[in-house]
């Protein structure tokens, strides 16, 4: 039998399927549930800038910001069941009564609090802190090198207050990506997890209104992070966490061959059930017997795209057989 476990941003993992931050991992049910499925590790729901705003008293709660499915119901609670010091409960506890690592989430768009608040959550006991940073860029005149520091000083500012392990999610919208994560792990992260999913916008064409629209990942968008990991990990000095659209343990396997250390699962646990995990698990050591790979760390990176072996011609020999049919 293979060996599952893995070595993420310092941490040892029983294995490398790892619950996103999401509601399945809100509460300290749910990440008991996650643990007994047989989770990795798993990332709580995060927290939002926003309630650490409104617990101190601050008024100027923006809401231009990308917010998840669940963000609009976690405003409403703002100071009440989700306040920051019941976050810190919640990693208290968490830490207590499971023992796979407990990795906490902050949804920042900016660094005010988060220096001071991550020392806090370092104090409570998380296993490591992953910075979901959602800058969703609306302005004319915000040039991209701007928003790019900002992602860099979060980082550096929180990096600068904890010893924890730092991971940092952000979306696949970046004009030089490679760069960017390039800039982010330069800045003190110890991993980047490819991509954050954000929230759908849909209008509800019958009563003219925007509206939520469907919040759950396809397996086919999976193809999207597989190429960035694959590119971006045999390149930059930091682990990486894969996320979006792997629906499967073949899914898992393609990742960790292309260079991920470990997966993140929301949407698939939301469809089938928190115990499917236990599913993908088997299917993935199976693959991992079927060929030959002794364990999880000697797969990972396999079919990395080597620097040296120009990713972008054989992406483009790949895609001009596509078009012409000859591949
Ligand atoms: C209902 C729901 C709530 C989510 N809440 C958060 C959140 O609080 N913080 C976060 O970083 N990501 C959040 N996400 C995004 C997931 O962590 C994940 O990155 C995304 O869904 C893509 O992975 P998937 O294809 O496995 O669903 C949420 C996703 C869903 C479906």
């Amino acid at each position: 039998m293979s060996d599952l476990s893995v070595r993420y941003i310092g941490l040892d993992l029983r294995n490398p399927f790892v619950v996103s931050s999401c509601g399945l991992t809100g509460t300290l049910k749910g990440v008991a549930q996650c643990a007994a499925a047989g989770a990795g590790a798993v990332v709580l729901k995060s927290l939002f800038e926003e309630q650490i705003e409104a617990e101190i008293g601050v008024s100027d709660v923006r809401r231009d910001i990308d917010i998840h499915p669940e963000a609009p119901d976690y405003l409403a609670e703002l100071g009440k069941t989700h306040a920051p010091r019941s976050y810190l409960q919640l990693i208290e506890s968490a830490r207590k009564e499971i023992d796979i690592p407990v990795i906490a989430s902050v949804n920042c768009v900016s660094a005010r609090w988060w220096s001071e608040y991550a020392r806090q959550i370092e104090a409570a006991g998380a296993s490591a802190l992953e910075l979901n940073i959602s800058i969703m860029p609306r302005s004319l005149d915000q040039e991209a090198a701007e928003l790019e520091i900002a992602f860099y000083r979060i980082v550096d500012q929180v990096r600068k207050k904890v010893s924890l392990p730092i991971t940092v999610k952000i979306g696949p919208y970046f004009t030089a990506l490679p760069r960017v994560v390039d800039g982010i792990a330069k800045s003190g992260a110890d991993g980047v997890v490819l991509f954050n999913r954000f929230y759908q916008l849909d209008v509800d064409a019958e009563s003219l209104s925007l509206a939520p629209g469907y919040q759950f990942s396809s397996q086919h968008e999976m193809h999207l992070p597989l190429r960035w990991v694959s590119i971006l990990a045999p390149q930059i000095g930091c682990d990486f966490a894969a996320s979006t659209g792997i629906h499967s343990g073949t899914d898992a396997a393609k990742l960790i061959l292309a260079g991920a250390t470990v997966v993140q699962l929301a949407s698939v646990l939301y469809r089938q059930g928190v115990k499917h995990l236990s599913i993908m698990i088997q299917e993935f050591e199976s693959w991992l017997d079927r060929h030959g790979f002794a364990s999880a760390q000697e797969a990972c990176g396999t079919l990395a795209q080597s620097p040296s072996f120009q990713p972008e011609s054989l992406e483009r020999l790949q895609y001009i057989k596509a078009l012409t049919g000859l591949g």
